[in-house]
């Protein structure tokens, strides 16, 4: 039984086993767990994909599912995440998920038997959203080593980023970064291409949704002019190489970071990454549940 944090804990081995799990997910493999295994979803922040693909998953293992409302619950009267959490492993829940505004809110669960998985913290990581990546680029051309990966947009808030920049890198991919310069972090400065350049030489070209919820100040830029400074417009798409394809985590700002038009276009991933994610998180689920 294993939590899932964050991307830097897992070996690139044991990332091939979990995109392997969810492959065999895809083509049919159901899981005998013997006896009923409980699990609840905490979700502190929006979400639509990782709630509901989370959902999917568990219906689809056949586990059971405890409700929680972040907003009828207890935490409204101030309980502690940690004694959130504790009550629901005294009540017999064996995993949790979790998505919460708070960076490495996990750090506050040590000592607990109920397995977390971490369904987003803050700017900090994104595991699930990780892995699903990397099994639709794995998906598309068989392994890692020697693709180049560009991340575009609003990098210094993104979960996304840093839990792909991780793995991505450990996995033998050259990761390269572009967006507006005042939302770039320091430490991927040697990284930086021009947008143009990134997205004509990349195998994989991720477009990042501006965090607004995350900034204290609003952008200068217009959505026009963020389109044509920073977006993956229709000219540049004609730029990118003939087997390159699109990747967003979603949800997309349409017209800002990709024109409406590319969203669904031949070279677009982005629904299959949605659909991959329910796959990936059948497979965290096991690894989370299982005895091993
Ligand atoms: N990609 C992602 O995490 O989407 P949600 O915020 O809708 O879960």
């Amino acid at each position: 039984m294993k939590d899932l944090l964050t991307m830097n804990e897992l070996a690139p081995e044991e990332i091939m086993n979990i995109l392997d799990q969810a492959e065999r997910f895809k083509d049919g493999e159901s899981w005998n767990q013997g006896t009923s295994k409980y699990v609840a979803n905490l979700f502190f922040e929006a979400s639509t994909r990782t709630k509901c693909s989370f959902e999917m998953a568990e219906r689809k293992l056949g586990l059971e599912v405890i409700p929680f409302e972040a907003q009828t619950s207890s935490v409204q009267k101030g309980e502690s995440l940690y004694d959130t959490v504790r009550t629901l492993e005294a009540i017999g829940v064996e995993a949790v998920v979790i998505r919460h505004d708070l960076e490495r809110y996990f750090d506050e669960l040590g000592g607990l038997k109920t397995k977390v998985i971490n369904g987003g913290d803050g700017c900090g990581n994104h595991p699930t959203q990780c892995l699903l990546d990397l099994l639709t680029i794995r998906q598309e051309f068989g392994g890692f080593e020697n693709l180049q990966v560009a991340i575009i947009g609003d990098i210094a808030h993104s979960r996304v980023a840093r839990s792909n920049a991780e793995a991505l890198t450990k996995l033998g991919a050259k990761v390269v970064f572009s967006g507006p310069r005042e939302w770039f972090p320091p430490e991927y400065q040697d990284s930086y291409m021009t947008v143009d350049e990134s997205i004509a030489a990349s195998d994989a070209v991720m477009l990042l949704r501006i965090q607004h919820e995350r900034h204290s100040s609003t952008s200068l830029l217009t959505r026009e002019e963020y389109h044509e400074s920073f977006g993956l417009t229709v000219s540049r798409k004609e730029r990118m190489k003939e087997k390159g394809i699109i990747l967003h985590p979603a949800p997309v700002n349409r017209g800002v970071e990709i024109a409406d038009s590319l969203v669904e276009c031949d070279q677009s991933r982005i629904f299959k990454q949605m659909e991959n994610g329910v796959f990936i998180r059948m497979a965290v689920l096991k690894r989370a549940l299982e005895n091993n």
